[in-house]
């Protein structure tokens, strides 16, 4: 999809298409077709097709930056199927210019993505171009500079979630560990600034991941970790993000239920938000230094399967016990968080599809920040208010700490009751960082937007990208900080 600006009016752009957007319902604004709405009963909610003027009439509810996308992601999905190239569409802006051009670019390019791969017949929409007129629909005067810059951002975070997206809806039968190291290296070769190291069993074995590799066991498919970094030269912080990487989630012997064994293919979306991340990043040239650090292995079934009952001595000597094989990405992200802190970051970051506790307490559109940092986690919160991803804080407590204690190891990987689930697998992780690192770790369970059954704003059926939005806004936030 190609985006123009055009510094002349809408009426004199030429396209096959023209988006006119509907403010308080108010109709008014378009006397000439008084006509066509009437005899459509059309009173300005939702949308309205004029075919014979080629004409998109949407109503845009408000000018937050989430109606922006809303608004952009209905006009691409109306039209998609329609034999028309191009579409003109005035600018809109909310409180910040470059912001509300990034929104349109998102929104258009989240209609877009489909994951189509295994259809034997593939739609593909004829539409090749927007072109923006500088004629603003509140007649809003704005610096156009700015334009191209938001349009590019925009363009690079929505392809860096679909990047995501494509990783996590990828089938588990193609997408084992070493896909995904693939993956990482064809990331590094395609930019010449990230780097990729693939570490195998053997690695983790004299490293002592002992709680990663007995996840692993039962799988036909070697586990992998994989280390991507980014230094740009005037680096200002150093950036760790740690993902959650399961291929694949039977439960392992505390097997799944079938009903929720399925979408757990989504298990890998940690990673697959890490990669996003570290892809935009270098994509806008920040600077800042980005390492991902991903856990990837399947948690199978088999005669060499790890078992409720063993107890694991993690790479940080924290033995844990194991009550739940279920309860496995915790053990995956203790070692990957180990050796994340190993490399000195001045901010950790872990994103997992942890619980499914996060899921029934937050809804299925909410990420869960924990952490024991408050300054951090409520500006970590703000930031991603912006970024159009939802999140809310989960905050830790005293008595749920008591939860993970175990009679024979040093914590339990299972909490002793089921309420709080979600915060109660963020205590554990934190048994895992360090004094040092603990006011800069942030954990974030994204078990609910990184995989929906059904499609639900503007995003399609399937995997979310959660994760990719929040984190790189945030980390543009903090270089806005710095500098
Ligand atoms: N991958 C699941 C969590 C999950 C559930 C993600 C639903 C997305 C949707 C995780 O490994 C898991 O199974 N957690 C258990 C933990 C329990 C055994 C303590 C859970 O949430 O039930
Ligand atoms: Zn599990
Ligand atoms: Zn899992």
């Amino acid at each position: 999809m190609k985006f123009e600006f055009s510094h002349q009016s809408l009426n004199k752009i030429k396209a096959d298409f023209e988006l006119v957007f509907i403010q308080d319902k108010n109709l008014k604004k378009f006397a000439s077709s008084a006509n066509f709405f009437k005899l459509n009963n059309y009173k300005g909610e939702g949308i309205c097709l004029d075919l014979a003027n080629k004409k998109l009439f949407i109503e845009l509810k408000s000018l937050s930056y989430e109606d922006i996308r809303l608004a952009f992601f209905t006009a691409y999905k109306n039209l998609e199927k329609l034999n028309i190239k191009s579409i003109k569409t005035p600018s809109i802006i909310g409180e910040c210019v470059t912001r509300s051009f990034a929104c349109l670019a998102e929104g258009i390019l989240f209609g877009a993505y489909k994951f189509d791969k295994y259809k034997s017949e593939k739609k593909k929409s004829s539409l090749e171009k927007i072109i923006i007129s500088k004629d603003e629909i509140n007649g809003k005067k704005f610096d156009s500079d700015k334009v191209n810059l938001g349009l590019k951002r925009g363009e690079i975070l929505a392809g860096a979630t679909n990047f995501a997206k494509d990783i996590v809806n990828e089938i588990p039968q193609e997408y084992t560990p070493l896909k995904m190291a693939k993956d990482a290296q064809k990331l590094a070769k395609e930019n010449k600034n990230i780097l990729c190291k693939i570490y195998d069993e053997n690695f983790l074995a004299k490293e002592k991941m002992n709680a990663f590799l007995a996840v692993n066991r039962a799988s036909i498919y070697p586990p992998r970790l994989i280390h991507l970094s980014y230094k740009p030269k005037n680096a200002k912080k150093r950036i760790i993000f740690v993902g959650k990487g399961l291929t694949y989630d039977s439960g392992g012997l505390s097997l799944k239920p079938s009903d929720y064994m399925l979408t757990m293919k989504a298990d890998k979306s940690g990673a697959a938000a890490a990669m996003g991340i570290i892809k935009a990043v270098c994509e806008l040239n920040l600077e800042l230094e980005v390492h991902c650090v991903l856990g990837a292995t399947e948690n199978m079934i088999g005669g060499d399967a790890y078992k409720p009952d063993d107890v694991l001595i993690s790479r940080e000597g924290v033995s844990i016990e194991v009550r739940n094989t279920d309860a496995e990405g915790r053990l995956v992200l203790a070692d990957c968080l180990s050796f994340a802190q190993d490399l000195k970051p001045d901010l950790l970051i872990d994103m997992a599809t942890l619980t499914g506790a996060c899921v029934v307490g937050l809804g299925e559109f909410t990420t869960g920040i924990m952490g024991n940092n408050e300054e951090l986690q409520n500006e970590f919160y703000l930031s991603s208010k912006k970024s159009g991803e939802y999140t809310t804080i989960l905050h830790f407590n005293p008595h749920l700490k008591e939860l993970v204690k175990s009679n024979i190891a040093d914590i339990s990987n299972t909490a002793s009751s089921r309420y709080g689930g979600a915060i109660t697998a963020g205590i554990f992780l934190d048994k895992f960082i360090r004094k040092e690192y603990k006011d800069k770790w942030l954990h974030l369970d994204i078990a609910g937007p990184a995989y929906t059954e059904k499609a639900w704003g503007y995003t399609s059926f399937g995997a979310g990208g959660a994760g990719v939005r929040m984190c790189v806004n945030f980390l543009m936030h903090l270089l806005r900080k710095v500098q």
